[in-house]
This record gives structure tokens, sequence and C-alpha cells, in this order.
């Protein structure tokens, strides 16, 4: 009977102490809601406190590692949309330097000093009337590379306005002005000449030097330059027909004064881009062969080939 009651009360003992291992036993994280042997401190269980800081690390870095990719990726189509409006991808082409009539006065008979120095003729140790111009420019296609072994021809009237042409009808002439000037440009497509600020004559109230370019193997093209802020501009009708208020401003340069020149120089920089034509669309034609404004000109030159980049 002892025996008994002593078997009875170390089973009670048992059953106590297994159910109070059991409530610990059944605790439920806060994060997984799986039953865990211990508490601690965050209400979560072991294995998901220790899983927790490695998730938040895990995410934290794949965050990061899925920003920084967006920003690689942001960068990248950054840098890609800025490589291509530059053109890297997609070829960016060079505005066409507008085609502009030849005129009536381009010389029929060269004359024998047809150098890129129009200032002094021959042997003459006398200059030409009219400040003195340095011109200088690039010769280049659409993509922006230079046209080699290309003449490059101005004419122009002298301080007179007289053009070389003109000497057999007019008798006021500058014979120290050569009016006409060549040059052929090398590998890097420059050129240049030593000229005289251009005046206007009558009939043109803008004054303007004639360009015309031969390049290899294309139609010989035209075209004109202008001064910036020249007065008569608005009123030359040649002027007027080449287009575009950006296509006009296309041939239309500062003629600006040399830095400490005694003779009071001027320069200009022009870069031509030859190639479009009335044919391509429009540019140039217009009033007649050097009239202020006539009713429709000859129309321009053949195109050329390729759209003048190929060459
Ligand atoms: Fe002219």
């Amino acid at each position: 009977m002892e025996l008994k009651r002593r078997d009875s009360h170390t089973f009670i003992l048992i059953y106590r102490f297994i159910k109070t291992m059991n409530s610990f036993q059944k605790f439920r994280c806060a994060r997984c809601a799986g039953e865990v042997e211990a508490k601690t401190v965050s209400g979560h269980c072991p294995h998901c406190v220790a899983s927790s800081s490695l998730f938040q690390e895990s995410v934290g870095h794949s965050s990061r590692r899925r920003f920084l990719s967006a920003l690689g990726l942001g960068a990248v189509a950054f840098a890609t949309r800025d490589l291509w409006e530059r053109g890297a991808f997609a070829e960016e082409l060079l505005r066409q330097t507008p085609w502009v009539e030849e005129g009536p006065f381009y010389p029929s008979r060269l004359p024998l000093d047809r150098d890129n120095d129009l200032v002094i003729v021959g042997d003459s140790v006398t200059p030409s009337v009219g400040e003195i111009t340095h011109i200088s420019g690039r010769l280049l296609n659409q993509k922006g590379e230079p046209i080699k072994n290309a003449v490059v021809e101005i004419w122009q009237t002298d301080a007179h306005s007289v053009y070389f042409q003109e000497r057999g009808q007019k008798d006021n002439f500058d014979p120290n002005f050569q009016g006409f000037g060549q040059f052929e440009t090398g590998s890097n497509g420059e050129y240049r000449f030593r000229t005289i600020k251009p005046v206007p004559y009558e009939g043109r109230p803008a004054a303007h030097i004639h360009f015309k370019v031969k390049v290899p193997k294309q139609p010989e093209w035209t075209t004109q330059l202008y001064i910036k802020g020249f007065g008569g501009n608005a009123r030359d009708g040649v002027y007027s027909g080449i287009g575009s208020a950006e296509e006009q401003a296309s041939v239309t340069v500062d003629f600006k004064p040399v830095a400490n020149s005694r003779i009071k120089e001027l320069a200009a920089h022009f870069d031509i881009v030859p190639g479009a034509t009335p044919r391509d669309g429009g540019r140039g034609g217009g009033p007649g062969r050097g009239g202020p404004g006539g009713p429709g000109g000859p129309g321009g030159p053949p195109g050329w080939d390729d759209g003048g980049v190929g060459f």
C-alpha cells in the first residue's frame, strides 16, 4: 500500500515535470509560428533570430545589389542614350551647307595668278585696297570627315565692287586685287585664303564671297559666304532665297578683328559641308543669276552621289 502511494506520488511529479517541460516546448515563434524549446528576447525562436539577421542582410545585399544593378542599368541606359544622341551608334550627320547659285561672274578665263593670296598679284608689292581678311575652314562630308584633294575656289568683287570678270566693261577696278583664288585641300580638309572683306554692289546689297567646290567624281558645287550682322543681308534677294533662318545662318559668319594686327586684319571661319542642291530639297534656287530677286533661276547642279557622304 505504501509502495503504491509512493509510486503514485512519483508519477504525479513526473507528469508535472513533463507538463512543465511541455509548456516550454509549446512556445511559438513570433515570426515562424513554430514551436520551439527556448525563448529569446526578441520573441523569435533562435533559428529565426539567426536567420532573421541573415535574411535582413541578405535582403539588404540583394536589394543593394538590385539597386546598384538598376543604377548600373540606368547608368548604362543614360550612357547609351547619351551616346545615341551624340551619334556614337547612330550616325549623326552634319547639316549640309546650303547650295547657293553660282551667279554670272565666275571668270570665263582664270587669272594667271590664281593662288590663295588674293591681296597680292604676281610679284607686285602693292596690296589690294580693302580690309584684309583671312578666310579659313574645313571641307567636310556629312560624317564630319575631311574631304581631301578637293579644290576650293573663291571669287568676289574688289573694293570698288568690280569683279575680275567685269574688267573689260569697267575701268575703275583695283588692279592689285586678284579677284579669284584656288586652294587644294589636304588630308585634313582645310582651306585658307587671304583676301579682302567683301563689299556690296548694285543689285546685291549683301556683301558676299562666292565659293565653288570641285570634288573628284562629283558635280561642281557652289555657295556664298555672308557677313554676320551686315545690314544689306535682309534686303538681298539671293540671301532671302537661301531658305530657313538656320540655313542662312550656316553661310553667315563673323568677320572678327585679328588680335594685335597693326593693319587691322580680319578673320572669318567657314566650314563647308557640300552636297545639298535644290534638287535635294529646294535649297538655294530662288532669284535669277546675280539678280536682286528675279523670277526663278536656272536651278542647281545635279545632286551629288550618295548624298555627298561617300566620297
Ligand atoms: Fe556676286
